[in-house]
């Protein structure tokens, strides 16, 4: 079904993209001096980053069973699970970054220099790992990797 294909493939792209926007704007928001009404909007923002993971987790899996290859294709593929783990990695990385903002925002005062510095290493080790999805990707579509 090539237009399924087509349409999962722009909605795979669209939102990965945007939560690549939200883990940047995350990173240059969060700085040592932020106050209390930048902590709330952060939070905002946040909770973009679980629907887009939420719409990527969807999509992915959607493509990957529905579209154009099938889910043979992948299942044996060692790319395409360290695109998984790589994308879990960075879901799990980002659970005590969700928690930080929460906390912020509901205590309503501007957090300290240690906790804006720790939330920005766990900020900062999900956009390193980042790279290495895209770099999956491109290889797994390509048939590298592929086990029995
Ligand atoms: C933020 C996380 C993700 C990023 C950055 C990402 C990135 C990409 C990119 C760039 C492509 C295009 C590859 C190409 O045609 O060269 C792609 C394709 C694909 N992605 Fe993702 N992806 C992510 C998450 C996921 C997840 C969670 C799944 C779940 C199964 C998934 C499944 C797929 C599938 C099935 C394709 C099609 C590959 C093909 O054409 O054979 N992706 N991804």
């Amino acid at each position: 079904m090539p237009d399924l294909d087509l349409l999962l493939a722009i909605l795979h792209h669209f939102f990965v993209f945007a939560l690549f926007g939200v883990l940047c704007s995350e990173f240059v928001l969060v700085r040592r001096g932020i106050d209390a009404a930048a902590t709330a909007r952060v939070a905002s923002i946040d909770a973009g980053y679980g629907v887009l993971a939420a719409l990527i987790l969807i999509v992915g899996f959607s493509r990957a069973i529905f579209a154009a290859k099938g889910w043979a294709y992948y299942e044996h593929n060692a790319y395409f699970w360290a695109k998984i783990g790589t994308f879990a990695v960075i879901g799990l990385l980002s659970v005590p970054v969700t928690l930080a903002f929460l906390r912020w925002r509901r205590s309503g005062i501007s957090p300290t220099d240690e906790e804006i510095m720790k939330a920005r290493r766990y900020l900062w080790m999900q956009l390193a790992l980042f790279p290495l999805l895209p770099a999956f990707a491109a290889a797994m579509a390509r048939g590298y990797g592929v086990f029995q």
